[in-house]
């Protein structure tokens, strides 16, 4: 890996935490862990002796397996951590579980969580011999998932700065967009709008250099991605959730309503998709969708990013 991602980095716990440098060549080195159609895996040896646990305290099928895997691939020992049946229901608190943990050899967590800021609480109390990686947090942050976001990207349309970039969907609760814009800005993208209805759309505060629109239609004209995200439910009132069919109406991605767009506009999704009310079958599964390769490109990044805190973990045993 190059120079410049030997910088320290022990944690990573949002986009933030990356300059533009060190995103370039984690995407880099992501790249080469990115294997044709068809191909075995790639793997290596830069975990051998670790042991990684994912300890997630909300439910996940691609962050999951895709860390699961990545270390695996290189070498490193994965605890799948059972949180539903561990001693935290008897009263232990996740801290004195992750140090339980720690102290029979864990040193990398990935935890995802509901609790907004557990991720860095918890990092800081790990000591300098652990790495946290947040793998979803609240509706904050999902820093892993907007790496491999915009690797995607990066991957089909290398020239960020002449890329308009729209997000649709439930933006007010998705920690998918807030990763996403960070790392489309740290890319060097500047058009990007957020686009849902307005009890859906974030405090224009808080996103000042995005545009904010209701009107998804006006929205993607001359965009060039796409990127629909997923009716949170889990973070409203069941009174506030839409009505599926009037939001697929307004809202919902489909062939027709992607000719708005770009000729060769890209569709994104992050997942878990509800078929039929933030995207449709066909567009979904058709040939601009780049669903399943984003789910692919999502193992490469892990494998990229507990490389490189590996790294720093390894500079740190060493001078201590
Ligand atoms: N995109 C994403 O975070 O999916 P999971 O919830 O299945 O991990």
């Amino acid at each position: 890996m190059s120079e410049t991602t030997t910088t320290s980095l022990q944690h990573f716990l949002a986009i933030d935490d990356l300059s533009r440098a060190q995103l370039n060549a984690l995407l880099d080195r992501a790249a080469s862990y990115v294997v044709a159609p068809g191909a075995q895996p790639a793997r290596g040896a830069t975990l051998r002796g670790r042991t990684v646990a994912n300890v997630f305290f909300e439910a996940s099928t691609r962050t999951r397996a895709s860390f699961q895997l990545a270390a695996q691939r290189l070498g490193a020992d994965v605890l799948n951590f059972d949180v539903a049946r561990s001693s935290r229901s008897k009263g232990e608190s996740d801290i004195d579980t992750l140090h339980t943990l720690a102290a029979m050899g864990v040193s990398m967590f990935v935890v995802r969580t509901g609790l907004a800021g557990q991720p860095a609480t918890l990092a800081a109390e790990l000591g300098p011999h652990c790495a946290l990686i947040n793998a979803g947090e609240a509706e904050l942050a999902h820093p892993s998932q907007g790496l491999l976001d915009v690797f995607t990207i990066r991957a089909h349309r290398p020239d960020a700065e002449a890329l308009r970039v729209v997000i649709v969907g439930d933006i007010a609760h998705s920690r998918v967009a807030r990763s996403a814009v960070r790392g489309l800005r740290l890319l060097g993208v500047r058009d990007i709008r957020l686009i849902g209805p307005s009890a859906f759309l974030p405090d224009a505060r808080e996103f000042p250099d995005c545009q904010l629109l209701t009107n998804l239609d006006e929205g993607l004209i001359d965009a060039d991605v796409v990127m629909a995200l997923r009716i949170q439910r889990e973070r409203m009132a069941q009174s506030e959730v839409p009505d599926s069919g009037d939001y697929f109406e307004h809202y919902g991605l489909n062939e027709a309503r992607m000719a708005i767009a770009r000729p060769n506009a890209l569709v994104m999704h992050p997942g878990p998709i509800n078929r039929g009310i933030e995207i449709d079958d066909a567009l979904a599964d058709g040939p601009r969708s780049l669903i399943r390769e984003q789910v692919k490109n999502g193992v490469a990044v892990r494998m990229a990013l507990l490389e490189t805190l590996a790294a720093s973990l390894d500079r740190e045993s060493a001078t201590s």
